[in-house]
């Protein structure tokens, strides 16, 4: 399969997402430390993104199948690409918000969830997907007072931003993410056994402030990727980062803190 690149269908591209790979990795690596093995099990892997991290977890986990899935063309045609000789492991694409399974060991989320609404019915239908002693295991971005988040709402509030994206700013994911506590509530509710939630600032030192630019078009920038034309984009960028600078100001390095809500849940 050729390089794979962004299409403007869903304005994920692997590239861009995989610049902080290491970064990103380190609350994976806290999520996957919470889940307990599933040898010759079942794991499903919801919005697996570029395919990389459900391999680990395909591996440490010791499950016979792992499923990942994911809606974005892009991001799976990297994760057939690389990971298709991998015994066990497969792609398909599917949306996480219509999404259904049975009998599954454990069924995981990283950094995906927050893309979708209405996160009551999300996590009892994930409830349903797993068999009598199953895991569930998901981590959110809950980042969503950093000016790098609220940035992007305000600059595409400004003109010549609104009037492209036709006065229909993209939601603000930050609305759909709970509480650490309503999470830890819900996983009662939904029967768990033994569950562990904790929110966590992530320390992220990056080169300079210029980096969050790179950082969020990886991730919360794409809706705005996928609504305005190339041009339009590449002045929505540039708006954001004249606005990032002058908020944070330019630094050298530049701390990112980025808090995350890491949810682990055993039924049975
Ligand atoms: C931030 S990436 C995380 C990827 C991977 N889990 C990781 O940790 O590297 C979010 C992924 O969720 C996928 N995604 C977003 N909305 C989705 C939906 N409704 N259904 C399925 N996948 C979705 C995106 O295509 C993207 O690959």
């Amino acid at each position: 399969m050729s390089a794979v690149t962004v299409t403007p269908i869903d304005g994920w591209n692997p590239e861009q997402y995989e610049r902080f790979r290491s970064e990103r990795q380190q609350p994976f690596n806290d999520l996957l430390a919470l889940c307990q093995p599933v040898p010759g099990g079942r794991i499903v892997d919801l919005g697996c993104g570029t395919g990389d991290l459900t391999n680990i977890l395909h591996r440490d986990l010791r499950s016979a199948t792992t499923v990942g899935v994911d809606s974005s063309d892009a991001m799976l045609a990297r994760a057939i690409e690389t990971h298709a000789d991998t015994e066990g492991l497969t792609f398909e694409e599917g949306d996480i918000a219509t999404w259904l399974g049975e009998g599954l060991d454990l069924v995981f989320a990283n950094a995906s969830l927050q893309w979708i609404d209405d996160h009551l019915n999300l996590l009892a239908r994930m409830r349903t997907a797993l068999s009598p002693y199953g895991q569930l295991a998901f981590q959110v971005p809950a980042n969503y007072r950093h000016p790098s988040h609220l940035l992007a709402h305000q600059v595409a509030n400004e003109s010549p931003f609104i009037d492209a994206l036709d006065g229909d700013v993209p939601s603000d994911r930050g609305r759909f993410v709970l509480s650490p506590e309503l999470y830890a509530d819900l996983l009662y509710e939904l029967g768990a056994r033994e569950q562990v939630v904790r929110m966590e600032v992530y320390g992220h030192e990056l080169a300079s402030t210029d980096e969050v630019v790179q950082w969020v078009m990886g991730t919360l920038l794409t809706p705005y990727r996928i609504r305005l034309s190339p041009n339009m984009f590449d002045a929505f960028i540039e708006r954001y980062r004249e606005r990032l600078l002058e908020e944070l100001g330019e630094r050298e390095p530049y701390f990112y803190g980025y808090r995350r809500i890491l949810c682990w849940a055993r039924f049975g």
